[in-house]
């Protein structure tokens, strides 16, 4: 795919407001026009200019978890070691920010399971983002991308919103390509990264190399090895507390339904993984909001409707993985819920109901709630059960995993 091609089918499945900022991306080219780039790259070096020949790509051995399926992975970019490598390196990199400051990395932590701690992301100037940030683990199983967005389907695609989009700015790079690739080139360290990940090409520093490696970095944040996991596939008894296997038989019960919504091996809504693509997911109305009584959320928060226009898609949400929730508070898409025993009375009650100001309303009531938020009656005891269960599903070892660190931080270490 040339760079044009690659940055029109961007713009194919951008949500509306992002159009302006890739409308200028794709009139400058993919490379940024440094002054050997000269606007699109060619797929492949021409004769004459010697290319760069490290060893080739290192094979991907993926090492999974037991239970977890293969991800998908798109057929252009197959992983390498090299692009997760220079990958990782851009994630963490603050150069890819207006003011140098922010990076991915800002909004995702490795050590929160690639959130933020924060009701609402704030990106590079300031601005508050409508959304909270989500986390990054097993992202390469979700058929779809964002709280609401239907049509993001994309890694590579996915990240060039938070790069350059505008409304919200988050690393405020609009307009910016030029200095960003100029940034980049002045390294010796993406010199050689650039080289390593794309050794066919004569000049790598393209947006869409960029967007690779960043792609093939978050399909292996793969996150399975929790206590959970350890007592379902590693047979180890002891892996869970007591009262974190009365969670687990709370969690699974038809009275409290959450796998209906959180299932599978990933606690999230749908899997995908090789041999297995579905490109849709069920976003649900989880019944945070009625105001009015009118199924309204807040303006800038109508879910899966800001998409569709349909009334009764108002506050569909897409309902996210619920491996290491107990590190990614607080909770739901605009950071309402802080705890997760607020989200387990939120549950309990059939929705939450908001008494007075301008959000005012019952969200059990709302015409647009999931069939299948019904409430239910849990003691006091089987809360504090399903909040120990849903921390058994925290996986120490991913938020500390050295391969998915800080390289910057390492090397100052
Ligand atoms: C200013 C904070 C911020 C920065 C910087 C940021 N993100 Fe995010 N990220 C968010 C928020 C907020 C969302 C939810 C977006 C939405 O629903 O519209 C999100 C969503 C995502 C998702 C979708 C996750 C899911 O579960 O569907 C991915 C993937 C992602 N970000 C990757 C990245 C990458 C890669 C970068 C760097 C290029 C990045 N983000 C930079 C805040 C940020
Ligand atoms: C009908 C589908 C559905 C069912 C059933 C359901 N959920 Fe959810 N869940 C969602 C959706 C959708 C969201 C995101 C809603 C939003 O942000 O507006 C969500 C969000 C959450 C969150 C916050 C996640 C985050 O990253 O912020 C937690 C925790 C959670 N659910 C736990 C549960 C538990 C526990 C149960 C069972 C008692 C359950 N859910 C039942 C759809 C569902």
């Amino acid at each position: 795919m040339s760079c044009r091609e690659f940055i029109r089918s961007f713009r194919r499945a951008r949500g509306a407001h992002l159009l302006a900022g890739l409308l200028f991306l794709g009139a400058v080219g993919c490379g940024g026009g440094g002054s050997t780039s000269g606007g699109s790259q060619p797929p492949s070096p021409a004769p004459t200019e010697p290319a760069p020949t490290p060893s080739g790509p290192t094979a991907w051995i993926w090492d999974l978890p037991p239970g977890f399926p293969v991800p998908l992975v798109p057929a252009e970019n197959p992983m390498s070691e090299e692009k997760f490598q220079l990958g990782r390196h851009l994630f963490y990199e603050k150069k890819l920010s207006v003011t140098e400051d922010t990076s991915c990395s800002t909004c995702h932590e490795q050590n929160r399971a690639f959130t933020d701690g924060r009701p609402r992301a704030i990106g590079a100037t300031g601005e508050v983002h409508p959304r909270n940030a989500q986390g990054l683990a097993n992202i390469a199983y979700a058929p779809t991308l964002t709280w609401n967005n239907p049509n993001e389907t994309r890694l590579a695609n996915q990240l060039l919103t938070p790069l350059f989009g505008e409304d919200p700015v988050e690393l405020g790079l609009s307009g910016l390509e030029d200095l960003l690739f100029e940034r980049l080139r002045a390294e010796a360290l993406y010199q050689e990264l650039f080289a390593a990940a794309f050794p066919d090409e004569v000049d790598p520093f393209t947006i869409e190399n960029l967007a690779f490696a960043i792609e093939v970095f978050e399909l292996a944040l793969i996150s399975g090895r929790s206590p959970y996991d350890r007592y379902i596939y590693g047979g180890d008894e002891d892996a869970l507390s007591e009262g974190a296997k009365r969670g687990m038989d709370h969690f699974f019960s038809e009275n409290l339904d959450c796998t209906h919504c959180h299932g599978g091996s990933n606690f999230a809504s749908a899997l995908n993984h090789e041999g297995n693509q579905s490109d849709s997911t069920p976003f649900e109305n989880n019944g945070l909001y009625n105001i009015g009584g009118t199924g309204n959320y807040p303006a800038d928060n109508q879910g899966l409707y800001e998409f569709t226009g349909r009334e009764r898609d108002k506050g569909r949400m897409k309902p996210p993985s619920l491996r290491n929730i107990c590190v990614t508070d607080p909770y739901m898409h605009d950071g309402s819920l802080t705890t997760l025993e607020e989200v387990i009375d939120h549950y309990e009650r059939g929705g939450t109901r908001i008494d007075s100001g301008p959000l005012a309303g019952d969200g059990r009531d709302s015409p647009n709630k999931s069939d299948f938020i019904t409430g239910f009656l849990l003691s006091r005891q089987g809360k504090v059960d399903v909040v120990e269960f849903l921390c058994s599903l925290t996986d120490d070892e991913f938020l500390a995993n050295p391969r998915f660190s800080d390289p910057f931080a390492s090397a100052a270490d």
